[in-house]
């Protein structure tokens, strides 16, 4: 299987194409998750629930926490980097342990040629894992019909404050 990243904005052909008419597509982009403010980037995770128990040892996180997230979605890991879309949604800390969430997004494309498509990702996600992996629900437009997957590291994350900066990998068979 050929293995290409596929940037949003390139207008380049699909990633591969394998048997039987479906085509895979590997998208690639960043997610800035914003929980604290700063100057020149506003918080874009809102925690709109508050877990009833403090988890021993964390100061920030409880069982049950609900945040409501608008986050970036662009090209680079870098926030001034272009901007693909917007990943919509909420998370909320599902586990008593506090170090896994139930994510559902809406990854809504604003950019090349997905600009206006969207993909749905629902699941669980180990924040504390190398890679987790999210079902791919459905999507629109260009992704119409699609399934799959994505898999969902780490680039950066401050302890301090919870602010993320995530990368994603889509594998979109179409
Ligand atoms: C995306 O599509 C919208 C609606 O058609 C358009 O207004 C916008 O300029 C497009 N954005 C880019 C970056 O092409
Ligand atoms: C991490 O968060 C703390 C608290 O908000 C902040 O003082 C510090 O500058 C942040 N570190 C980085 C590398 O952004």
């Amino acid at each position: 299987v050929m293995r290409h990243v596929q940037h949003l904005l390139a207008v380049a052909a699909i990633a591969a194409v394998a048997t039987h008419g479906v085509t895979t597509t590997h998208l690639q982009f960043y997610m800035h998750d914003t929980v604290t403010p700063s100057a020149g980037s506003p918080a874009t995770a809102v925690r709109v629930v508050r877990g009833p128990t403090p988890a021993p040892g964390d100061p920030i996180n409880r069982f049950g926490d609900l945040y409501v997230i608008d986050d970036p979605l662009t090209e680079g890991p870098d926030l001034a980097s272009r901007a693909v879309g917007r990943a919509q949604g909420f998370y909320l800390m599902a586990s008593r342990s506090i170090d896994q969430l139930l994510l559902s997004a809406n990854m809504a494309f604003t950019a090349g040629k997905y600009n206006g498509s969207s993909i749905t990702l629902l699941g669980r996600d180990a924040i504390f894992d190398e890679i987790r992996e999210l079902p791919v629900v459905g999507g629109t437009g260009g992704f119409h019909g699609a399934a799959g997957y994505g898999l969902i590291r780490t680039h950066s994350l401050n302890a301090s404050n919870n602010n993320a900066v995530l990368v994603i990998d889509m594998y979109l068979m179409l």
